[in-house]
């Protein structure tokens, strides 16, 4: 994506590929970019109650003339503070019609739509599309808007944005990529190819790569890891990332579940819909994703990226209800549903990073319970954590990027249900109570006193309706955006 900035002066309509974008307020609002020639259709739009520039409002006016193939409205209302989730969604609403009519340049009129960077965000994740496996459409449209011009009065004033926008293109572009992973089907996306793919982000970025073989989890005991594993072909691999700045910088520990595909084990999942199990592994993609971010921006605090990924299946060795593990740390487990897999995985990397890599602090993101979709729908991943001022940064990026968190406790009494019968934890609590909660209370016994967070993503890395940049048919790429901007925050702070 190509993004630069002009004077209003020297901006000129270039060709019948661009799309002029105009914010427009409830109180009719001028635009330098509304020249004579387009006034009247703006005009009568307006009189025919198709647009009335209330926030929300998002249109696309074909023009017949040369030089630009139509102009794209988008309501900001007459309230000055506009959120950035709201101009994301109306570049969401937009890019279906800009698609249609071929449109592959934007010229953006920055003079009231703010932060444009939201814009460009919408963009880029809305024109997402997954056709790996489609054969091709000869008639299909399969460009894409990969240049913007930021037009405003006095370009030093945006040379701002221009960065911003930059960035945010980046990142989105990012979290395309994750979605590209998660949509890929099991049968290509295993652990061996998850580990692949991370080799390559190292590559690119010059990151430290190791990843751990089932042979090295065996002499190092993570054997609930190998445990959850043992019913699949696939052989299951510790993938760890690293980013170093300095020596004097803080470590920060990003662990994503990679599941790459869940069907519950010997506790086996209904059929119904089971084949969104290949999504099971976005925490690992939002990971990855991020680290592509840290490997292209280069913050100032030492980045993690690590990824504990195995198949849940089930043949004649897969781990049974009631057998017992012993993690990493020596923390034995038994193990009463093995659908409850993604913090058996987790549980190994955890205390793995903790001992090896003693981090400063660490976020996992992993889709662990079908029980936050129930509390929260696909609209807010479910946090807990054990520090405050860490979750407190987590929500604040949250509150940017649009990717929404909720808190949820991690109170004792909920650490009392994950006591095991015959060892020492159970990995799954009383049926249907708080389950999301005992993801988060039993991935507590393997962080030590690091201090932590956990986000389950289960509900958002897929399915949420009517986010007009999001398409339901592919993974949301969850977590890229949200990651990037806490790591983004977390390196502004040493500054
Ligand atoms: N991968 C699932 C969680 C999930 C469910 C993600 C639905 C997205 C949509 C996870 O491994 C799982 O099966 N969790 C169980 C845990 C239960 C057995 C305690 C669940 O939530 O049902
Ligand atoms: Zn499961
Ligand atoms: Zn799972």
């Amino acid at each position: 994506m190509e993004i630069h900035v002009s004077k209003v002066s020297e901006w000129k309509r270039a060709d019948v590929a661009t799309c002029i974008v105009v914010a427009q307020r409830a109180t009719a609002g001028a635009s330098p970019l509304i020249d004579k020639s387009i006034e009247p259709v703006v005009a009568a739009a307006r009189e025919r109650g198709a647009f009335k520039g209330k926030v929300g409002e998002c249109i696309f006016l074909p023009l017949g003339g040369a030089g630009s193939a139509g102009i794209v409205l988008v309501g900001i209302g007459d309230d000055a503070d506009v959120d950035r989730e709201k101009i994301r969604r109306s570049a969401g609403k937009a890019i279906a019609l800009l698609q249609s009519y071929r449109v592959t340049r934007l010229a953006i009129d920055c003079s009231s739509l703010w932060p444009v960077a939201a814009f460009v965000e919408g963009i880029v994740l809305g024109q997402y599309r997954f056709d790996r496996y489609k054969s091709p459409d000869p008639d299909a449209f399969t460009g894409a808007i990969d240049d913007i011009v930021l037009v405003a009065e006095k370009p030093d004033v945006l040379s701002g944005d221009l960065e911003h926008c930059r960035y945010a293109a980046r990142v989105c572009e990012n979290a395309n990529w994750a979605r590209d992973i998660a949509n890929a089907a099991s049968n290509d996306m295993t652990p061996a190819q998850l580990a692949l793919e991370a080799h390559t982000i190292a590559d690119t970025y010059k990151l430290g790569y190791e990843c751990l073989d089932a042979g090295r989890m065996a002499e190092l005991g993570m054997n609930a890891l190998l445990g959850v594993a043992k019913g699949s072909k696939e052989p299951p691999k510790l993938i760890v990332l690293s980013y170093h700045v300095s020596h004097d910088a803080p470590t920060i520990a990003l662990v994503g579940k990679g599941i790459t595909f869940d069907t519950g084990g010997v506790s086996i999942k209904p059929s119904d819909g089971m084949h969104e199990m290949k999504y099971d592994m976005c925490g690992a993609t939002a990971v990855l994703g991020a680290m592509k971010t840290v490997g292209q921006t280069k913050p100032k605090v030492n980045v993690l990226g690590v990824v504990p990924s195995a198949e849940n299946c089930v043949d004649g060795n897969a781990q049974k209800p009631g057998d017992i593990v012993r993690a990493y740390n020596g923390k034995t487990i038994e193990v009463h549903n093995t659908d409850a897999e993604g913090r058996l995985i987790l549980a190994d990397a955890l205390s793995y990073v903790v001992d090896h890599y003693a981090p400063d602090k660490i976020v996992d993101l992993a889709t662990l319970t079908g029980g936050v979709i129930v509390a929260l729908g696909h609209y807010a991943a479910g946090v807990m954590a054990t520090d405050d001022s860490l979750y407190d940064t987590i929500e604040s990026a949250a509150d940017l990027t649009g990717e929404r968190v909720w808190r949820f406790p991690l109170w004792e009494d909920y650490s009392k249900l994950v006591e095991g019968e015959h060892a020492d934890l159970c990995n799954i609590g009383p049926s249907r109570q708080a389950s999301s909660i005992i993801g988060g209370v039993f991935l507590k016994e393997f962080v030590g006193d690091t201090p932590w967070a956990h986000i389950d993503m289960a509900g958002t890395a897929w399915g949420a309706k009517s986010i007009p940049y999001l398409d339901t048919k592919f993974a949301s790429g969850y977590g890229v955006r949200l990651l990037s901007e806490y790591i983004r925050a977390e390196s502004e702070a040493r500054a």
